[in-house]
């Protein structure tokens, strides 16, 4: 069996692709290792960029998240027991949308079976066979049985712990890896959110981050130790916790209530090169990681989904190569972007345990840089809604 395209990975950044494709009547198949309810059961960031607004309106798949989506004109920053705000409609012209990456999925999951484009879910064993010449193929295995699909082009979009980027050699991989000394602790729970900006939090006990999904469903977080585990922390630890890193105004106004999930993230910074190999595109948590603040993860793939899609677009109707051959290349250059923004953030928020005074001093200073000088604020606000794509 031929198929123009085989996609590896049911998450978001395949599942974008797969339907942008579809539109354009490119067709594609994607291989998933789990089930779709297992994929929707994973709670991850809720920040929109306009950039992936756009691509989600072009897959047509933008109806509920107008909808339901909550447009915020800006965010809050916290430090010593002040806040200021950050204007990103006023700074940049672009707001942002607050709508959970959970439901971009399911949105994109319910579009993709009302097309009728195929999906397996549950195949196991992925192989790629011979990216590096013009007739590649995925083996699989499904219910016990094996298969095989020749394709033109392989998108490797299996996430961090995938097969496709281990399917490029190493002599050509090159990986960059930055681990952070902490993790972050979250819940979620039905409780109306403290402030209707979030708010991204510095304090001496470590760093706060107030979310939402929803005008009756928060989002919050905490800077834990990587060796701590969720279960040993009480709700009541939680809040109370969370209290301490805030402003006393804010703290006082939060609503608690029972968590309906509560986890712990590690942080990481990760990015291969090149993101092609041969017929075979890397995207999303495949090919990059990013820590948590700033929302650049979703956005990040959504960049090199949408740098892909144009490419074999241009490939399958104008017979031009040019889109796929500078795929790498144009991804890659707004990757680290991404990565030094969500790298900088996070240092501008988080307590280090080798943190020097000095080191402690810098970082009170870059935050009051930040809430004094319009330039910073307006570099800030540009990367916060998303670098132009
Ligand atoms: N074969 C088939 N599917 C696989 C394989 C494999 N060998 N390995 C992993 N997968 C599937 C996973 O089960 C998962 O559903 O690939 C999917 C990858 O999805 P994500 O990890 O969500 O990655 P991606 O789609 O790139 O999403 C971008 O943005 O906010 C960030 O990290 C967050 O997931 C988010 C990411
Ligand atoms: C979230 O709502 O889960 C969220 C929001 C902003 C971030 C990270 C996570 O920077």
């Amino acid at each position: 069996m031929h198929i123009p395209v085989v996609i590896i990975g049911g998450g978001p950044s395949g599942l974008l692709l797969g339907q942008l494709l579809h539109k354009r009547g490119i067709e594609a198949v994607v291989l998933e290792r789990k089930t779709r309810d297992y994929v929707l059961s994973r709670i991850r960031a809720g920040v929109l960029e306009t950039g992936l607004v756009r691509l989600m309106e072009e897959a047509g798949v933008a109806e509920r998240l107008h909808r339901e989506g909550y447009v915020h004109d800006g965010t809050q920053i916290a430090a010593n027991g002040e806040m200021f705000h950050i204007d990103f409609k006023k700074l940049t012209g672009t707001p942002i949308l607050v709508y959970g990456q959970t439901e971009v999925t399911h949105d994109l999951y319910d579009a993709r079976e009302a097309s009728g484009a195929r999906t397996e879910f549950e195949v196991d064993h992925v192989e790629i066979h011979g990216a590096d010449t013009d007739k590649p193929y995925v083996t699989y295995r499904q219910n016990g049985n094996g298969h095989r699909i020749d394709c033109d082009f392989i998108a490797g979009c299996d996430g961090f712990h995938g097969v496709s980027r281990q399917t490029i050699p190493l002599s050509v991989r090159r990986e960059y890896e930055k681990t952070y000394p902490f993790g972050w602790l979250g819940i979620l729970s039905r409780t109306p959110p403290v402030h209707d900006e979030l708010i991204y939090a510095n304090s001496e006990r470590g760093f706060a981050l107030c979310s939402m999904r929803s005008a009756s469903l928060s989002r919050y977080y905490i800077q834990c130790a990587l060796s701590d585990h969720p279960e040993d922390w009480t709700d009541a630890a939680f809040w109370d916790e969370l209290k301490r890193r805030l402003p006393a105004d804010v703290a006082e106004r939060l609503v608690t209530g029972p968590s309906i999930e509560k986890s712990i993230a590690p942080l990481r910074s990760f990015v291969t090169e090149p993101m092609r190999w041969g017929r075979l595109f890397l995207c999303g948590d495949a090919a990059h990681i990013v820590p948590p603040t700033g929302a650049k993860g979703l956005n990040t793939a959504a960049s090199d989904v949408q740098y892909l899609y144009q490419g074999l677009c241009q490939f399958y109707e104008e017979g031009d190569s040019e889109g796929i051959d500078r795929y790498s290349e144009r991804a890659l250059l707004r990757v680290w972007k991404a990565e030094r923004f969500s790298w900088w953030f996070s240092g501008l928020l988080h307590r280090y345990p080798d943190q020097s005074p000095f080191d402690l001093k810098m970082q009170q200073a870059d935050i009051a840089f930040l809430r004094d000088n319009e330039a910073q604020q307006r570099a800030f606000a540009e990367n916060y809604v998303g670098l132009p794509y």
